[in-house]
């Protein structure tokens, strides 16, 4: 399991907090004067480096627009302030991150790859540039950023252009995405689990596309209670391990269990393979006898 590690702030800008905005604006202001400043000022500013985690992205505000770099790429990514969907959430990042440095173990190339929850897309557009052949999934309300956000970052940088298509945790999953049509390589969902009605409804969902064969990433910043029982009726649900960890920050790998769940079935309840189970033992006691008859 890989821990997030902490480089220091000075390497680049990162999403910090007002007060930290606003010194960096008298900063600007004052730049010259800063300058100015002699050697032993330097040094001392240095020793107090603050540290942030290794998924908070090189980043900064452009007219209402967020710039990160992923990929080697700059991405703009428009945000909405009306809605969850239409911010950048802090697991959505460390994902990113992730997917980014890790591209051997998480090969996206030629994949097919859904990522449910996707709000703004900055995940779904790292995952296209890396290759994905991607769905990037919401309710039909916040489709519309997520469309321009995918289009406007991916065009004519990636193998396969990315999808946009509704998805609302849980409801009719079968008559809208049919399992037998839709199989995908991966799943990816990053801060789908907070504080909201439809935990039920989402593990329903991650169990509809994670079938055999599917490797399923979530992505989680721990916060309520309701998110640790969600975590330990993810594990209940699905094979996993935890990928990477910092503090709250947790991302987890899952595939199915449901081809364990029918071999235990045929073992269990097949007629045939018990009358063969049977068979065999009748045939293997003979033989014993017959051994013990022929030493007797
Ligand atoms: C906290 S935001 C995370 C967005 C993005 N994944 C990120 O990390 O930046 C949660 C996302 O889940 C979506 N969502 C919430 N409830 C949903 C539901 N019942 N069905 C489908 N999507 C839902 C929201 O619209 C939102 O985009």
């Amino acid at each position: 399991m890989d821990t997030l590690s902490t480089p220091s702030v000075e390497e680049t800008m990162y999403m910090g907090s007002e007060e930290e905005e606003e010194e960096e604006e008298d900063e600007e202001t004052n730049g010259s004067e800063e300058e100015d400043k002699d050697d032993s000022q330097t040094d001392q500013s240095s020793v107090g480096k603050q540290q942030r985690p290794a998924w908070a992205p090189c980043f900064f505000y452009r007219a209402g627009k967020e710039v990160y770099n992923y990929v080697g790429q700059e991405i703009i990514i428009q945000e909405a302030l009306d809605s969850y969907a239409g911010m950048i959430w802090p697991a959505g990042l460390a994902l990113c991150h992730y997917l980014d440095t890790h591209r051997e173990q998480i090969n996206l190339v030629d994949k097919a790859v859904l990522e449910i929850g996707a709000g703004t897309g900055l995940v779904s557009v790292v995952a296209a540039l890396l290759g994905g052949w991607v769905t990037a999934t919401d309710l039909p309300e916040v489709l519309n950023n997520l469309r321009v956000n995918l289009c406007r970052n991916t065009r004519g940088h990636c193998r396969h252009t990315p999808q946009v298509a509704t998805l609302s945790w849980g409801y009719d999953l079968e008559r809208t995405y049919p399992s037998s049509v839709y199989r995908y390589d991966y799943v990816l969902a990053a801060d789908v689990v907070y504080h909201h009605d439809f935990l039920d409804e989402l593990l329903v969902t991650m169990k509809h596309f994670c079938k055999p064969g599917t490797t399923l990433i979530w992505a989680n910043k721990v916060r309520f209670e309701s998110d640790l029982t969600f975590t330990e009726n993810f594990k209940k649900a699905f094979n996993t391990s935890l990928l990477a960890e910092d503090g709250e920050m947790k991302i987890f790998m899952a595939t199915s269990r449901e081809g364990e769940e029918c071999f235990s079935d045929v073992v269990l309840e097949d007629p045939l393979r018990q009358k063969e189970g049977r068979e065999t033992k009748e045939v293997e006691d003979k033989d014993k006898k017959r051994k013990e008859a022929e030493i007797l």
